[in-house]
Parts: structure tokens; C-alpha cells; sequence
């Protein structure tokens, strides 16, 4: 299974408006990185959309971005396919998010003339409505000053939820074991602020800012528990700028019963004042278990594959991808594989053990997620029923 596209819009944007004749960013330009996506449809089950579906959004990206959008690119993890946008918009902007939306919808119709499983099963709402937050697509923007050298990466995870990313962020933000830069590097030793999100609030955004390294026990506490806490963002104590934004969607507080797993997106920016791409990338090797798999109901190693990998084992394993890119007024440059480097595949074979070592064990215990986070409800209604039979004994 092997689809990598890299869209080059080639579009000019009006260069000399927006930057210095020496080619530098001006003080007032800022770039948007966005990413939104969506399962709009797969092949053979949960496997991953059909080229023809993916051929149809990069095409809608294409024409219907012209003016808008500097660049972009698609790719899919799993069943999941991503759009990766850079513009001068800001983040939540309705035209950026309506082109991600309506390309989308253009890809659901050719999900359903193919008859492709859970077409369109991501797209929740009928009508759009500002911003596609809350309608099903997860979203990940960064609003950037670039650098005159500016390097990020673009996770992609699928049938796992946001909080797979905890771990990974807390050792590569906060722990000097994992990033010696937190101690070797004197632009970072101020350390990083941690937006968290509690997703289980559904009024609003309920969110918590925490400094490491001083709230350090704090963060972990809460990090602790991925399927509750969520980290949002991450912030530059030294310079205020934003070097992480995770997508923390939950789709089953929106539509009320179970859509899917929310399947999270991650932008993290890399080198200098932040943590260098090898420490960004370090913890995954830990092939940590995650809250996703077959139902999205089980308790599975996260494996790190290559870009536009499908899904198998047990509807997984939790996979996530890792994009690099860097970009230059807007412009992408080609995307490097991260976990298509020759290190990972002792990590592939050892995440594959352990997800089999965890499937022996079947639904006891620790393999499969707690009551309140199962994502069907034949459980709950089996121990309904079983409750009225129990009887205290005399
Ligand atoms: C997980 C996922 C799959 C399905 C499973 C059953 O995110 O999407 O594991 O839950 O394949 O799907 P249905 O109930 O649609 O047959
Ligand atoms: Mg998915
Ligand atoms: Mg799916």
C-alpha cells in the first residue's frame, strides 16, 4: 500500500507585500500551519481510503485553494486522510477550514460510489458552520513567525485517541533523561508551559496551564490519565512561542454514541529554542500502550510506521506516522519519512510482540479499556441485565 503525494500548489503568493526584499519574515507576517482530517471512507474494512478518494480531496485542495492556500500536502495513516495547509490566515479561519471541509464531502461521494465502509463517518454535522471544530474533523494549527530556517514535524496517529500523545510530549518536553537539550541547551533551560485539556467537560474547553520543570509532579498527574487529560499545547517559557499543537477532539462527546476513535493530529516545531527532531521522535521507540484498537476498546502498543501505512492486526495496531518538513514562506519542501529509517523496524517488531503478548489475554483486565471508556454499549447493557439478578445472600 503505497501513496505519498507531495502538493505543490505553486501558487504566488504576494511575496513582497508580506516579506523583506533579504527574504526575511517582516515582524507583522505570520504563517499558519493547519492540519485537519478526517475518516471519510475505507477499503476492505478499516483498512485505508481508496486512492480515488484521496486523488478526489488533494483535487479539491488543488483547485478550490487557489489564492487561499500557499501549499499543501496529503497523506492518510490508517483509515484516517490528512490535509496539511499553509496559509496566512490564522488559525480557525472559515474560508481554510470550509476548503478542508467541502474536499471532505467531494471525497465521501466517491467513498459512497465505491462503496468504500463508513463512508463519510467522520463528518458528523450537515451544515458547516464557521470552523470545523466540533463537526468531526480533528484539527492541529500552528500561527508561526517563521524562522529564517523553520522545521516541523506532522504526527498523524489512527485508532487511538489524543491523549497517546502524553507520554511522548512529557518525556520530550520535561524530562532531561530523554532531551539533554533541556540541560545542554541554554534556550530551553527555562523550560516549556503545558496547556492540558480535561476532555471529559463538554461545556466548553476546561483547561489547565502548567510550567515545567517547577509543576513538574502536576503535569504528570494529570498526564497520567491520557484518556481524561490531554495535552493541548506546549509554549516556549523562554520566547512565549508555541511549539505544540494536538488535535483533542472527542467524537463520541459530540455525537453522543460511538463514530470512531478520535484518531489525533499533532504539529510540533523542532530545533533550537525547542527540542532537536531525535528528541521529539526518542520516546516512541517506547511502543507505550494507548486506549484504541479493535472497537476502539482496548489497551494496545502505539506503532511507529511509515507515511500512508494501512491497518491491520486486530484493526491496528495504534499507529502513528511522523512527517518533516521544513518550509520557507509557505513553501514545503518534500516530506522526509521519520519512521522509515531502518531504527524503527527493531521497535516495529518489538510493539508487535507486546500488542501480541496483550491480545492473549483477550477482554481481562488491562487489555481491554475501562467501563466508562468502552466505545460500544453491549457491556453496559450485559451488566444491566445481570444487575437485576444478583442477590445479597442472608
Ligand atoms: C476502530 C474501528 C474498528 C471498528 C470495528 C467494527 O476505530 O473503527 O475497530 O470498531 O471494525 O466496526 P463495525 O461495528 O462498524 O462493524
Ligand atoms: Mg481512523
Ligand atoms: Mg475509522
Amino acid at each position: 500500500m503505497a501513496f505519498s503525494k507531495h502538493v505543490n500548489l505553486g501558487l504566488s503568493m504576494p511575496v513582497c507585500t508580506l516579506y523583506n526584499m533579504n527574504g526575511k519574515g517582516s515582524r507583522e507576517m505570520k504563517m499558519t500551519l493547519s492540519v485537519i482530517k478526517a475518516d471519510i471512507g475505507s477499503i476492505g474494512g478499516h483498512i485505508a481510503p481508496s486512492r480515488k478518494v484521496l486523488d478526489t480531496v488533494l483535487t479539491h485542495v488543488q483547485n478550490d485553494g487557489k489564492g487561499l492556500v500557499i501549499d499543501s500536502y496529503i497523506s492518510y495513516t490508517g483509515d484516517d486522510i490528512a490535509i496539511l495547509m499553509t496559509h496566512t490566515h490564522g488559525p480557525l479561519n472559515e474560508a481554510i477550514h470550509k476548503l478542508a471541509w467541502e474536499a471532505f464531502l467531494a471525497g465521501t461521494q466517491v467513498a459512497k460510489e465505491q462503496g468504500l465502509y463508513g463512508a463519510g463517518q467522520d463528518l458528523l454535522k450537515d451544515a458547516f458552520t464557521g470552523n470545523v471544530k466540533g463537526m468531526g474533523p480533528a484539527v492541529a494549527e500552528l500561527e508561526i513567525e517563521e524562522r529564517p530556517n523553520e522545521p516541523f514535524l506532522f504526527f498523524a496517529a489512527d485508532k487511538t485517541d489524543p491523549g497517546a500523545y502524553n507520554l511522548p510530549l512529557y518525556l520530550a518536553f520535561a524530562d532531561p533523561m530523554n532531551t539533554p537539550g533541556l540541560i545542554l541547551s541554554p534556550p530551553m533551560s527555562k523550560g516549556f508551559k503545558f496547556v492540558i485539556m480535561d476532555v471529559s467537560y463538554t461545556e466548553g474547553n476546561r483547561i489547565i496551564e502548567l510550567d515545567a520543570p517547577e509543576e513538574l509532579y502536576g503535569i504528570a498527574a494529570l498526564l497520567r490519565d491520557p484518556e481524561r487529560f490531554v495535552v493541548e499545547s506546549i509554549w516556549s517559557r523562554q520566547t512565549g512561542d508555541q511549539a505544540v499543537a494536538v488535535s483533542t477532539t472527542r467524537l463520541h462527546n459530540i455525537a453522543g454514541k460511538y463514530t470512531g476513535k478520535d484518531d489525533p493530529v499533532m504539529l510540533v516545531r523542532v530545533q533550537q529554542n525547542f527540542p532537536a527532531t531525535g528528541e521529539i521522535v526518542a520516546p516512541f521507540a517506547v511502543g507505550h500502550y494507548v486506549g484504541g484498537g479493535m472497537r476502539g476498546s482496548h489497551q494496545m502498543p502505539l506503532m511507529p510506521v511509515v507515511l500512508n501505512s494501512g491497518t491491520s492486526y486486530f484493526d491496528g495496531p495504534p499507529m502513528v506516522s511522523c512527517a518533516a518538513f521544513s518550509v520557507k514562506q509557505g513553501k514545503l519542501t518534500e516530506v522526509m519519512d521519520v519512521f522509515a529509517h531502518p531504527f524503527w523496524n527493531t521497535v516495529r517488531d518489538n510493539v508487535a510482540c507486546k500488542a501480541i503478548e496483550m491480545r492473549r489475554q483477550g477482554f481481562f483486565g488491562a487489555a481491554m479499556l475501562p467501563f466508562t471508556e468502552l466505545e460500544y454499549t453491549g457491556i453496559t447493557e450485559k451488566l444491566n441485565e445481570l444487575d437485576a439478578r444478583f442477590v445479597v445472600r442472608k
